[in-house]
Order: structure tokens, then sequence, then C-alpha cells
């Protein structure tokens, strides 16, 4: 292949639909004077993949409806010699032919929902391109916080004391439900199970806040979780770079909230800039605690990490008791904002290594998966093989 093209994902029918265009201009312009060619696949809100120069330009991104009428309708598909393109579904002008482009890799750059949950990730894996990030098992269990939970604790790893539920437990025993979240005691934080941004999470003091806060975020989710609140809080977050094989821990950040529990509002609204991203949230790098504290999580992170079978760039977020200094694992973001890029840069690697690593990464586990024998030449449907199956029109049996 000549023209080593790395396709960059984003946007995609997720609430943090615009934090995911962000995180792909970062990896553009990262990739700008590197020795690849970039091809953006945005997905829209309602879902249709496009691509397009003009999907390079964050300035574009103003005019939606513009943008997606200038852009190609795109999809992946195969060739006859077995690749896999990134075609264009239709041309712009009278002479013009759609584009394709052969896939050399791809850098997810979704947040949530399908784009991070692992369903994305599986059309990489029936095209069978290497992909950036976590695979399907990580991505999907690293979005269920439930799961996510039961996986921890499974494997040693604190997690605080919780329950979960789902609308119809909740419709048939409201009161048993109650009960049980009130000897977990006071104050509690609701969270909807897969979803992100802190998007119907609230810590509630009371029964009555308790009821209001489930409500609220039934609208979100359909399973949730009530899991007793850290306090006093402290919030330390750690990324991690590699595969469960071969990993390391970047150094640990303390995220400041303008309120005890980070809002979306914190994260992304607050006085951000479109450059900077995630990076722009206030945060304390390396974090204001001891090295014990630190290297504690670090260990932990990368224990966590190993456990999720996570790959590429991933943040692991902890709630500390600032007291006791009780470390629990709270979530795993397999595509962290911004790629937690600024996590690395302390760690003296730019966002650009840090894309070209994670190009590296799902290369070598793309080869890894097809070293392995994975389909065998023996027919069990020909004629011979097939005799004996009874109840099927064309056997004999
Ligand atoms: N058990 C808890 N105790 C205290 N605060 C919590 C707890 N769980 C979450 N929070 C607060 O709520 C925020 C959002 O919760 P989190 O589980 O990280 O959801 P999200 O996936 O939406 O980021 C956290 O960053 C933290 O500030
Ligand atoms: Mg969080």
């Amino acid at each position: 292949m000549s023209q080593k093209n790395i396709v960059v994902a984003f946007g995609g029918v997720s609430p943090e639909h615009e934090v995911s265009v962000l995180s792909a201009m970062q990896v553009l312009s990262a990739l700008e004077d590197s020795s690849y060619s970039t091809i953006p696949l945005y997905i829209t809100k309602s879902g249709r993949w496009l691509t397009g120069e003009l999907l390079k330009d964050l300035s574009n991104y103003k005019d939606l409806p513009k943008l997606e009428s200038q852009s190609h309708a795109c999809a992946f598909v195969k060739d006859d010699i077995g690749r896999t393109l990134l075609k264009e579904q239709d041309s712009k002008g009278l002479f013009a032919k759609p584009k394709s482009f052969p896939v050399y890799s791809v850098i997810c750059a979704f947040h949530g929902s399908e784009g991070e949950n692992g369903s994305f990730q599986g059309v990489c894996e029936m095209f069978n391109i290497p992909y950036s990030g976590s695979g399907v098992l990580g991505s999907s269990v690293g979005m269920d916080k439930v799961k996510a939970k039961q996986l921890c604790e499974a494997n040693s790893i604190p997690v605080t004391s919780s329950l979960d539920f789902y609308e119809k437990d909740w419709e048939d025993h409201q009161e048993t439900i109650l009960n049980e979240a009130e000897l977990l005691g006071f104050p509690l934080v609701v969270k909807p199970s897969s979803l992100g941004s802190s998007i119907g999470v609230k810590k509630v003091g009371d029964r009555d806040e308790l009821i209001e806060a489930i409500e609220t975020a039934f609208r979100y989710d359909a399973h949730l979780l009530v899991e007793e609140a850290i306090h006093p809080l402290m919030e330390i977050n750690c990324s991690v770079l590699g595969t469960a094989e071969d990993c390391r821990a970047s150094v640990c950040e303390r995220p400041l909230g303008t309120t005890e529990t980070l809002s979306f509002e914190d994260k992304y609204q607050s006085g951000g800039s479109a450059e900077k991203g995630m990076a722009s949230a206030d945060r304390v790098i390396p974090a204001d605690i001891s090295s014990e504290l630190t290297e504690t999580i670090r260990t932990m992170a990368v224990h966590t990490f190993k456990t999720f079978d996570a790959a590429g760039v991933a943040r692991l977020d902890f709630l500390v008791n600032e007291e006791t200094e009780e470390v629990y694992f709270n979530e795993i973001n397999t595509i962290p904002g911004s790629f937690s890029f600024y996590l690395w840069d302390k760690s003296e690697i730019s966002f650009k290594d840090l894309m070209e690593e994670l190009i590296g990464i799902s290369l070598k586990r793309h080869q890894a998966k097809n070293g392995r024998i994975r389909s065998y030449e023996t027919n069990l449907l020909s004629e011979k093989a097939a005799k004996g199956i009874k109840g099927l029109k064309g056997t004999k049996g």
C-alpha cells in the first residue's frame, strides 16, 4: 500500500458528539505533518457516515446542514482482493468519480454510545481492519458501569458499595429498593449505568431527593446504579497506554470541579477552547498527592487496564476518600477526552507521538489476530459432511 490512510472516525449518535469532534480535530492536526494521510469519517447526529476534506476544519461545524450537504456519504467496503476501503457513495461534480481509500488503520475518536461501547469496534473487526483503542469486550464492559464494577470486584479492585436495578424492578418494588438504598447510607449517588459526561448523575441526601434522582436518571437509561457517596471526595485519574500484555501508567491528575460532583458544564463548558479540548478543564497535573498514593493509584490503574483487556490509551478514574486515602475504582474511559494527551505530555510524549503509538498498537493487535488460525479449509457443508443432518431440505438425513 503506497499511501498509509489513517481513517479518523468521530461524531456519532452520542451526547458527547461535540467533544468527539474536538478530539478528532486534535488528531487530524497532530497527524498533519506525519507520514500518514488522514481521511475523516464523521458520523452525524442522525447516524449518517460522511467523509470529505471539509470535515477537517473545525470552523465548518458551525453550520452542520451546510457541512453535511457538501460532504460525501461513505461506507466501508471490501474490494475484490479482500482489502477494506472507505468508499465515497456519491460524487459532487458532474465528472467527479467517487473516491475510495484503502484503510491502513482507524483512529476511533468517538466519545460515548456506539462509538465507544464496542459497536463501532465490532464493525472494524468485521472488516478486519486495525483500529485504535480497546476491542469489543473492553469497550463494552467499560461502558457499562454495573458490569464494570462487577468485573472489578471479581478481580480485587475496590469499588463503592452499591445496588443496581432496572425500570421494571423500580415499578414493581420501589419500597424495597428505597429501603436497600437507605441501608447503604445517605448521601448516595444515583447514576445511569451506561452514559457519560455526568448526565443523570446526582448526589442525594434524603429519600425524596433519591426518588427524584432515580426518576430523572430513568429518562436516560433503563438500568441504574445507586452507590454510597465518597466524602470527603478527591478524584484522581490516571491514563494507561499499551496492551494488556505490555502497558504503562501516566502521571496522575486531580480534576477540579466547581461543585463536588463534576458536571457536564465543568467538564466541557467552563471556558474551554476548541483546540485544547478536555485539556482546558481545570486540573492539577501531576496530582498534588503523596508519592505513596500516586504509586497505589498508578499500580491500580495498570491492573484495572489489564482486567478490562483494554488497549491503546485509556483513562482510569478513581474516587479517593480524602481523609482515609482509601481508593475506589470509579470508571474506565476507553476513549478518554483528548486521548488524555495532557497526561502523557507531562510524561514526555507529545500528542503526535501518542497518535503514532496508538497506530502502532492497532497494527500489532491486528497482526496478532490475523496470525492465528481463524477459519478452516474443510467445508462442513460439502455433500459428504452434510449427509447426516436431519430435517434439512437438500440433505438425505
Ligand atoms: N460514589 C461517588 N461518591 C461521590 N461522588 C461521586 C461518586 N460517583 C460519582 N461521583 C461524582 O460524579 C461524577 C460523575 O460520575 P461518573 O461515575 O464519573 O459518571 P460519568 O461517566 O458520567 O463521568 C464524578 O466525576 C464524581 O464527581
Ligand atoms: Mg466520570
